[in-house]
C-alpha cells in the first residue's frame, strides 16, 4: 500500500487551479457538486464530438452511442456491485426517486405506512409524504440531537405489520452522520417492507455494495462524486421487473430501459464511465495489487477514507477551540468512523450566509442554509436562523486548505 499521492489527484482536477480575488479556490462544497477529472471532460466532449446520436439505430454514431450507454451502466454496476442491468440512469436522484415513489404508489393502499427520517435530505422524503394522496401513513423516525445521529430505538418503533417502505439516508448531507444500512434493511425486511437507500451523500467516500446491504432500492449522483450532472438508481432485478413504471408504448420494456424515460443525457453517461475509471485508477495507484475494475474501486474508498480520515481529524478539534462555535454532529475522534467528512457549524453573532460571503471572497467556497435537509435544520431550530455553515471535505482537499478555512473562521469569531 502507497501513501495518498494527492499531488496526483490534484492534477486529474482543472478546475482545482481557479482563482478568486488572487486566492486559489478551496472547494468544500463538494456535498453540493464535486468537480470532474479532465478524462470526464474529455469523455463528455469526445461523445458529442465522435458518437452524438439516438440509440438502437442501424449506423455507426448510434452504435457507438449504444456501446457508450452500456459502458455507462458497467460502470455503475462496478461502482455498486450489481449487473449492469440493475443500474438505471436518470436527470438526478430527485427525479428518480419520484419516478420509483410513484410507480411504488400504484400497488399501494389506504393506510399502508412509509417510514421516513429527520436527518434524510428531502429528496427522500417529499417523494414519499406524496403519497399521503392515496391515503398511506407517513411515520416519522426522530434524531439524537445531540450528536446528529439516528434514533435507532425510534426507527424500531416506527417500522410496524403495515410498513411498506423504509426511506433512509446512508449518510447526512448536512452533518456528516453514517446510518447503520444494514440494520434499517433487515428491519424493513423483517416486516415485509422495501428499503430505499439514498447514498448521494455517501458514494464520494465510501465504498457501497448493494448485495451485502440487500438493500432494494439505492440511490446515488454522480455528479456528487467527480462524475457530471445526472442520477443512478440500484434496483433489485425482481423490483424492476416486476413493478410498472409509467412510460410509453414504443419504449423497450426490458431492464433497466423501461425505467429510463425519454433519451438520456448521453454525454453526462460517458462522463460518468470516466469518473469510475477515475477512481479505479486512484485505487491501482494505491493497491497495484488490486485485480479487476471492483476491486480497484473499492481500493480507491479505503485510500479516500483513510486520506479523508485525517483532514477530519486535523479540521473537527480546532473548530471546536473557536470561541463562539456551535458543532451539529459527532465530534469525538474516537467515533469518526461514523462520520464522513462534512461538518456542520455556527458561529455565535454570524449568519451562516455572513460567514459563506466571508470566506467565498477568500476563495473559499462553503454552504450555507439547510442544504434541503429542511426536517433536520427545524429539528436543530436553526431553519429560522439561516440553518448552518457546511463545510465538506473531498479527497482532493489538502492540509493548507483546512489551515486557511480555520484561520479565516477564527477571525469571524467573538471576541472574548
Ligand atoms: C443526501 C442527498 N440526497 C439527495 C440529494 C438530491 O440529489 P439530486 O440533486 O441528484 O436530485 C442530495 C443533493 O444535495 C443529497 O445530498
Amino acid at each position: 500500500m502507497t501513501t495518498f499521492d494527492i499531488n496526483w489527484v490534484r492534477s486529474q482536477f482543472p478546475a482545482l487551479a481557479v482563482k478568486v480575488n488572487g486566492f486559489p479556490a478551496a472547494f468544500f462544497d463538494g456535498p453540493g457538486g464535486t468537480q470532474v477529472p479532465q478524462r470526464v471532460i474529455e469523455a463528455i466532449s469526445g461523445y458529442l464530438a465522435a458518437s452524438n446520436a439516438n440509440q438502437h439505430g442501424a449506423f455507426a454514431t448510434s452504435r457507438r452511442t449504444d456501446e457508450v450507454l452500456a459502458a455507462a451502466h458497467a460502470a455503475m454496476a462496478d461502482l455498486l456491485g450489481c449487473d449492469a442491468a440493475e443500474t438505471v440512469f436518470g436527470a438526478n436522484m430527485t427525479s428518480l426517486t419520484f419516478t420509483l415513489s410513484r410507480a411504488l404508489g400504484r400497488e399501494l393502499q389506504p393506510g399502508d405506512e412509509i417510514v421516513v427520517t429527520r436527518l434524510d435530505h428531502d429528496a427522500n422524503v417529499s417523494p414519499w409524504t406524496a403519497l399521503e394522496e392515496r391515503g398511506c401513513v407517513i411515520r416519522w423516525v426522530d434524531i439524537h440531537p445531540e450528536d446528529c445521529t439516528l434514533d435507532m430505538e425510534d426507527l424500531r418503533r416506527q417500522v410496524t405489520a403495515h410498513t411498506r417502505v423504509v426511506a433512509v439516508g446512508y449518510s447526512s448531507n448536512a452533518v456528516g452522520t453514517i446510518n447503520d444500512i444494514e440494520e434499517v434493511v433487515r428491519l424493513a425486511h423483517a416486516v415485509g417492507a422495501i428499503a430505499y437507500i439514498d447514498a448521494v451523500h455517501y458514494a464520494p467516500h465510501g465504498p457501497i455494495d448493494v448485495r451485502k446491504l440487500d438493500c432494494d432500492f439505492l440511490v446515488c449522483s454522480p455528479f456528487k462524486f467527480f462524475g457530471p450532472h445526472s442520477g443512478v438508481l440500484y434496483g433489485k432485478r425482481e423490483h424492476l421487473q416486476r413493478l410498472r413504471p409509467y412510460k410509453v408504448r414504443p419504449a423497450v420494456d426490458r431492464i433497466p430501459g423501461r425505467w429510463e424515460t425519454g433519451t438520456q443525457n448521453h454525454e453526462a453517461m460517458a462522463g460518468v464511465a470516466a469518473a469510475v475509471n477515475y477512481l479505479a485508477d486512484l485505487g491501482r495507484r494505491h493497491t497495484p495489487e488490486a485485480q479487476g475494475q471492483r476491486a480497484a474501486i473499492l481500493a480507491a474508498y479505503d485510500a479516500i477514507r483513510a486520506y479523508e480520515q485525517g483532514l477530519l481529524a486535523q479540521l473537527v478539534p480546532a473548530l471546536l477551540e473557536i470561541p463562539g462555535l456551535t458543532f451539529y454532529g459527532i465530534k469525538e475522534p474516537a467515533r469518526f468512523g461514523e462520520r464522513v467528512p462534512t461538518v456542520a457549524v455556527r458561529i455565535a453573532g454570524r449568519s451562516p450566509r455572513e460567514l459563506a460571503a466571508y470566506l467565498g471572497e477568500r476563495g473559499i467556497f462553503t454552504w450555507d442554509g439547510n442544504y434541503y435537509a429542511l426536517n433536520l435544520s427545524e429539528r436543530l431550530g436553526v431553519e429560522p436562523r439561516g440553518g448552518m455553515l457546511r463545510i465538506g471535505l473531498v479527497h482532493y482537499n489538502t492540509a493548507e486548505e483546512v489551515d486557511r478555512l480555520l484561520a479565516a473562521l477564527r477571525a469571524l469569531a467573538p471576541r472574548a
